[in-house]
């Protein structure tokens, strides 16, 4: 597939690597293609991977990969341009979470989510939560003796099944848990679970 990574971050990077090595065609969009990072994850590939700016990165590709900052994702995607993802997929892995001094919470309502948040905005891409519950590191290494359950939400069906055969040939056995809404659980528990670590971090000082 044509697929196009928005985000050099540690998602961004971990899904962009695996995908090339899968024999994907992959794009990854950054702010700065010029930055040292953007241009080793090219070199380093071995023609793998291109790396451009956003726009041109969603232009080329069928599939989108939303690695960004959860918090800001909306925003993000409407800098873009949200012409740019008509009737593509887009996989929204992003937690929006945002970190204070008094903890961590959410940055949607407990009725919403980042994941909605994104369908509205882009009304004619098919938008499919996924991943946002495992560690970039762990996204993508294969262990095809060893099915990890990987937890799904989306309104589309066929946009579901494209990403499920994506990631189960990546090891993974998916748990579909039904329509978009159910992004909110799957981001609550991310968002929750970063809480608890933010808490036992200060029970630690
Ligand atoms: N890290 C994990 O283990 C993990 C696991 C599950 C889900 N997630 C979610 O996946 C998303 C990406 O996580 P990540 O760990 O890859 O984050 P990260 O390392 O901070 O990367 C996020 C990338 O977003 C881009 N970006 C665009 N505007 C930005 C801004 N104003 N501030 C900061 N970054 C901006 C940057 O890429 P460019 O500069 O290249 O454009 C940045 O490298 C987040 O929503 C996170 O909650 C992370």
């Amino acid at each position: 597939m044509r697929i196009a990574v928005i985000g050099a971050g540690s998602v961004g990077t971990a899904l962009a690597e695996a995908f090339a090595h899968a024999g994907h065609t992959v794009t990854v969009g950054t702010r700065n293609p010029a930055k040292a990072g953007a241009t080793a994850l090219a070199e380093a590939s071995g023609g793998g991977i291109r790396v451009t700016g956003y726009r041109e990165a969603v232009d080329s590709s069928e599939l989108v990969v939303l690695a960004v900052p959860g918090r800001l994702v909306v925003e993000i995607v409407a800098g873009i341009g949200p012409d740019a993802f008509g009737g593509k997929l887009v996989i929204d892995p992003t937690n929006p979470v945002v970190v204070t001094d008094e903890g961590v919470t959410s940055a949607f309502a407990e009725d919403d989510s980042a994941a909605e948040a994104l369908q509205r905005l882009l009304p004619d891409a098919r938008v499919v939560k996924a991943f946002n519950q495992i560690e970039a590191a762990n996204m993508l290494d294969r262990l095809p003796e060893e099915k990890r359950p990987m937890r799904i939400a989306g309104d589309d069906e066929a946009a579901k099944a494209i990403v499920a055969g994506l990631l189960e040939a990546f090891g993974w056995k998916i748990r579909d848990l039904g329509p978009l809404t159910r992004a909110r659980a799957l981001e609550r528990g991310a968002v929750e679970w970063m809480a608890g670590q933010w808490r036992s971090g200060l029970e630690g000082e």
